[in-house]
């Protein structure tokens, strides 16, 4: 990339202490066209060199020389570099032909592994928000670190384990039906979960019932561990027909069950360190140095608690995958917990304690209150989905009444426009839900970006595109924007990966389809004489706006 030539070149010319990833890290991409392609502040130049900064850029500009620079020209304080627009234009196009959907990717992750805990929906409750947050922004992201050589591995961790279960249990033998269960499990379960505890307020012998089932579940008795397999079971069902939806899969679906004969060893190991200390009966860890509370790790009646399966699941995780970094993809309201998992794991003395990293995200928000998926009894998250096929499907029929495959189409918009609205603002704020925003083709939406990707496929098929003998010698000011926004996608990959962003492949997504539009609308494509090399063009855009979309979980349809 120019950028690296740029300051290869110079950090030679200016030597010590100007290194080359210094001046890298300095440079710009100038907003306006007459300030160049790429550019350099030489204001931090000037106490070294003991002259204005203008005077350096004036020195610098004569001295630097490179086939793919058009000229070097300072300007105030700034040396601003104008590309040679033919020779990088030839590049591009040249790279991204043999490339194809590879362009882009990078080879800092080969031979490293990511685990992603993703997901995370708890059995026998509604799907909520915060889950789907976590499923399309930790989709996204395991899809990143593959672009960037990573191996990932996707890990639902179902929430299938706590006390809760003792309250469903008893909740069940009182008042459960098997027949209406089987129709609808969710919120049939969830309503007796909810009476359960309206009425165990005012009925202590209720929550000893709880208590008794959550024991009986325990001690692993025959009912109570049949019941909730199958509270399990058809809780999944409800699950895997959102993630089909989604077309998002894991690698590993494995609950927080699994861990319950598996955390005595990690208790032991806390206590041969002489970590585990007592506190009004329940074992914890001390966390004062961090100034943070007390990891709890074993309450007082001797039930081991979330933080103690974290722990345990992280080991196991290591110990199966030795991953190079672990990443929660959880809601910011589990920062705490995360910290304290963290901490714990270091006092541990395990080095890969410093690779869990927390990924945080803020609340979908709907009216500007936390958006609930649960609508008197019924869940919603499915409907959320379906309700933006079926708007999708009537927005589409408008804009192409002759659409073939409507229902497909229907489903990559619709389902597509979910997930982009999630992933376009940074996952730390909140989210405001609008099935009318999100579906738009005006806007900063899936659609705008899925009929810019339709248009560039149909242009491709009218007109006489041939990749294998592609004319790359496309050279005029119209495009220039256009492809030197495509150069930019590697390093765009490279950023998000490293901030654990995805928004960031969103909003570039979203400027290059605007350039592309902008171009669209500036010069005439099919039967100019320029077609062939124009169309050269359109075809790289659509590989980048294609492969964009499929890292962020969105499927791109030829046609709409
Ligand atoms: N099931 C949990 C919840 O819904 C989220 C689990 C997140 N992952 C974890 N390793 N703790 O709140």
């Amino acid at each position: 990339m120019e950028k690296h030539y740029i300051a290869l070149q110079l950090s030679n010319l200016l030597g010590e202490p100007f290194s080359r990833e210094w001046v890298f890290e300095q440079l710009e991409f100038p907003k306006q066209d007459d300030l160049g392609d790429v550019a350099f502040p030489c204001f931090q130049l000037a106490k070294v060199f003991k002259k204005s900064p203008a005077a350096i850029a004036e020195d610098l500009a004569s001295q630097i020389d490179h086939e793919i620079l058009q000229e070097v020209r300072p300007s105030g304080n700034y040396l601003n570099f104008f590309l040679n627009q033919e020779f990088i234009s030839e590049h591009t196009f040249k790279q991204m032909l043999s490339k194809q959907k590879n362009y882009g990717s990078h080879s800092f992750g080969k031979g490293k592994t990511v685990v992603l805990d993703m997901s995370a929906p708890n059995i026998a409750k509604p799907f909520s928000m915060g889950h789907l947050r976590s499923t399309v922004i930790g989709n996204a992201l395991a899809n990143l670190a593959e672009k960037c050589g990573y191996k990932s591995v996707k890990i639902n961790y179902i929430g299938d384990y706590g006390t809760q279960f003792g309250k469903l249990l008893a909740a069940y033998k009182l008042w459960g039906n098997e027949e209406k269960i089987r129709q609808d499990p969710i919120p049939e379960l969830t309503k007796i979960y909810v009476k359960f505890h309206e009425q165990a307020q005012q009925d202590p012998q209720l929550v000893e019932k709880g208590r008794e089932w959550f024991k009986k579940l325990e001690d692993q008795e025959e009912e109570a561990v049949s019941l909730w397999k199958w509270f399990k079971e058809v809780s999944l069902a409800e699950f895997n027909h959102i993630y089909n939806l989604l077309g998002i899969s894991f690698d590993l679906t494995r609950g927080e069950a699994y861990y319950n004969d598996k955390m005595e060893t990690v208790v032991h190991q806390l206590s041969r360190s002489q970590l585990l200390e007592e506190s009004e009966g329940a074992k914890v860890v001390q966390l004062d140095e961090f100034g943070l509370p007390p990891c709890l790790i074993r309450k007082s009646n001797g039930t081991s608690i979330y933080a103690t399966r974290d722990l345990t699941a992280a080991i196991d995780r290591y110990e199966s995958y030795a991953f190079n970094e672990a990443l929660y993809v959880v809601g910011n309201e589990q920062s705490l917990h995360f910290q304290q998992i963290k901490h714990v794991l270091e006092k541990l003395k395990f080095p890969w304690a410093e690779n869990i990293k927390h990924i945080s995200f803020g609340m979908m928000l709907q009216n500007g209150k936390k958006m609930s998926t649960r609508k008197g009894k019924t869940v919603l998250l499915q409907e959320v989905l379906e309700k933006a096929v079926e708007q999708a499907k009537i927005n589409i029929t408008k804009k192409n009444p002759h659409l073939t495959h409507k229902a497909e189409t229907a489903r990559k918009v619709g389902v597509g426009a979910v997930i982009f609205h999630d992933l376009k603002q940074h996952r730390r704020n909140d989210v405001e839900f609008s099935l009318e925003d999100m579906l738009t083709f005006e806007g900063n939406t899936a659609p705008y970006l899925q009929y810019a990707y339709a248009r560039s496929c149909s242009l491709l098929k009218r007109g006489t595109f041939d990749i294998a003998c592609a004319d790359t010698s496309l050279n005029e000011q119209e495009a220039w924007p256009l492809i030197k926004q495509l150069r930019h996608f590697p390093e765009v990959i490279r950023q998000a990966y490293h901030d654990y962003d995805p928004s960031k492949v969103a909003k570039y997504l979203l400027d290059t389809a605007k350039q592309f539009n902008k171009y669209y609308s500036e010069v005439k494509i099919i039967g100019s004489s320029q077609e062939s090399k124009r169309l050269t063009l359109v075809y790289c855009f659509s590989i980048i706006i294609e492969e964009g979309l499929s890292l962020l979980g969105i499927e791109a349809p030829a046609e709409m």
